[in-house]
């Protein structure tokens, strides 16, 4: 939430912080801001809305040249989206400019203080405070910006990416991280501050991660990194894996489709180098040791939204190939219920973006019980898998629609291949049966290509249900999360009312919602669970009867639900387990299909931005 940049070097700041704001703009988009040094002042021009209206702005009003320049584009939290509220938050003497992503707790008692002393606040957020806590210490005998900032940081509860331009300082931005994502990208007489390596790859593929609790101040020669107490801090430097290109639109309208279109790759990318040839799975990049996997007695998955539905769809996969009992909890629940976790307990906390906060919380907390925490992520150097002990990456490259897809799907797919490496080492399944699932997995990319080949027939199912203003969304076992899912789709999407459900638990309640006309999509497991599909078919019969119209996602050949299906969509064939990664796909495309012909903007949902750090 909220996106970052800073940048010092030789360039014009502005349109290095403007490319950087563009790409970081899934982050927040209630307003958007720029602040430039100039001769001695920060120069600063921000307004409400998309970044779109900051062009138009400037067009009109230009600012003058510079190298040295810091920006922002907001997700609200204090104070509402407006042009005041909007950042940078320039200090009155117009020394120091301020952006921030997180929330500072303590702004109350700082913001009283600062008013006692004749500070004069022009916004109702809490980032200003910090503005005028750093003009203070610069007035007062901080020798630099980066020394202001670490002191003030002492002052701040809460959790915090600040980045700081100060008009006096034409060769320093300074960046400081508490809890909320920052990273520094290496240049050549050239460095560059960002929420995400997204926003300088165009630059650079160099990138320094950045720790808790660290002050990293940036000029042209250099990157330097002290923690709070002004220690010299270590630094990781790393080679980001993808281009510029990955995070462009490539000539799709939005990027969804484009990540929907990425997906076969995304696939078979995260399981690439997973397997040798004999199917037998290979983790690299597992830190857990097999006699620490042995000793697990509980695996507990914790994820927000789309992360937890994949990991719904994996606790299915783990307890029956482990026989290891498994729990999923949303990782906001989690924290702060107490949960029984101990030495023996593997949480697995998955998160495509690294930095949910709820998700970051819960896995600290699980860390002080003794758990082991193993992450699924898809974001190298992002804070979840750096404070976790053991990581797989999903390799889907940067997912810039807010809506989650190539995510989820790649998120499954670390989630099969954990629960089969499980498995492995503990001796649940022979070599062989290994073997043939990992041959299943390494079909599925074609299998989404096919539906991806299909895609206009659900194109074409939107606009004929596009007048509908409630979905219902079934499925039983792994079908169920799917159903979640495609109705998480189609609320953040399309702002419509769309339930999810198991199917079995229609005839406890929901089932009274049906109506004649309502369109109800429902998710049929494989015949392969012969009871449970035909649980599923007498469960669209029983909708059917009221006058539901049913829309049955089904595997190729299994004509059984011909009979009760006003429209099919077809599923090409796979195990039971491993459908989710097939069933999801249509949903994903329907959304996107119907959230546009409702005029909505598919990448940047209202209210909504990707990579959720506050809790
Ligand atoms: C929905 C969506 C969200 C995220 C959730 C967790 O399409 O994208 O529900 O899945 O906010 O995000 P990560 O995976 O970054 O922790």
């Amino acid at each position: 939430m909220c996106g970052i940049v800073g940048y010092v070097g030789e360039r014009s700041a502005l349109d290095v912080v403007m490319g950087g704001l563009r790409r970081l703009e899934y982050r927040g988009y209630d307003s958007t801001g720029v602040a430039l040094v100039v001769d001695g002042q920060i120069s600063a021009a921000k307004k409400v809305g998309k970044l779109a209206n900051l062009d138009k702005e400037l067009a009109e009003h230009p600012l003058p040249g510079s190298t040295t320049g810091i920006g922002h584009t907001r997700w609200a939290t204090h104070g509402p989206p407006s042009d005041r509220n909007a950042h940078p938050h320039v200090s009155n003497d117009h020394r120091v400019a301020v952006v921030h992503n997180g929330i500072i707790e303590n702004f109350a008692d700082l913001r009283a203080e600062l008013e006692a002393e004749g500070y004069e606040f022009t916004s109702d957020t809490d980032t200003e405070t910090v503005t005028h806590l750093v003009d203070r210490e610069l007035r007062a005998d901080a020798p630099d910006l980066t020394e202001a900032v670490r002191r003030v940081c002492n002052r701040l509860e809460g959790a915090f990416t600040l980045v700081i331009a100060d008009g006096a300082d034409t060769d320093r931005v300074v960046g400081a991280r508490r809890n909320s994502p920052l990273v520094a990208g290496r240049g050549d007489g050239e460095n560059f501050l960002a929420s995400d390596v997204s926003a300088f790859i165009e630059y650079t593929r160099s990138a320094v991660e950045l720790g808790q609790d660290q002050v990293v101040t940036i000029s042209r020669d250099g990157i330097d990194v002290i923690d709070f107490d002004g220690n010299p801090a270590p630094v990781t430097e790393y080679h980001v894996d993808w281009d510029a290109s990955a995070a462009e639109k490539g000539g799709y309208d939005w990027f969804m489709l484009k990540e929907i279109e990425e997906q076969p790759r995304a696939v078979a990318d995260t399981l690439l180098g997973r397997h040798d040839a004999e199917g037998r799975l290979v983790l690299d990049e597992m830190r857990l040791s097999d006699d620490e996997l042995r000793a697990i007695d509980k695996v507990v998955i914790i994820g927000c939204g789309t992360a937890s539905y994949a990991g719904m769809v994996a606790k299915y996969a783990i307890e029956h190939w482990t026989r290891i009992p498994c729990e999923v909890e949303l990782a906001s629940e989690f924290r702060y219920r107490d949960p029984i976790v101990g030495r023996s307990t593997l949480v697995v906390a998955i998160s495509q973006s690294g930095e949910t906060a709820d998700t970051l919380q819960a896995i600290r907390h699980a860390r002080q019980q003794g758990s082991k925490v193993l992450a699924i992520c898809n974001t190298n150097g992002s804070t979840i898998p750096r404070e976790s002990d053991a990581v797989i990456y999903t390799h889907a490259g940067p997912e810039i629609a807010v809506a989650s897809t190539k995510g989820f799907l790649t998120q499954l797919i670390a989630c099969y291949v954990l629960g089969l490496y499980l498995s492995q080492v503990r001796g649940t399944k022979f070599g062989d049966e290994i073997g043939s699932t990992v041959a299943e997995l390494e079909k599925l990319p074609d299998g989404v290509q096919a539906l991806l080949d299909r895609a206009d027939e659900v194109r074409a199912l939107a606009h004929e249900l596009a007048d509908h203003r409630t979905f219902l969304f079934l499925g039983r076992h792994v079908g169920y999360p799917v159903a979640l899912e495609g109705a998480l789709k189609l609320k953040e999407l399309a702002y419509l009312h769309a339930e999810g459900f198991a199917a079995g638990e229609l005839k406890h309640g929901p089932i009274a919602v049906i109506e004649p006309g309502l369109p109800v999509f429902v998710i049929v497991p494989p015949k392969g669970r012969d009871q449970l599909h035909e649980k599923v078919v007498s469960n669209i019969q029983e909708i059917r009867a009221r006058g539901a119209r049913t829309v049955v996602l089904v595997e190729d050949g299994d004509t059984s639900v011909d009979p009760y299906a006003d429209i099919v969509i077809r599923l090409p064939q796979a195990p039971t387990l491993l459908q989710p990664v097939l069933a999801a796909v249509p949903l994903q495309i329907f959304a996107a299909e119907l959230a546009s012909v409702l005029g909505h903007d598919v990448d940047q949902p209202r209210n909504l931005a990707k990579s959720v750090t506050v809790e």
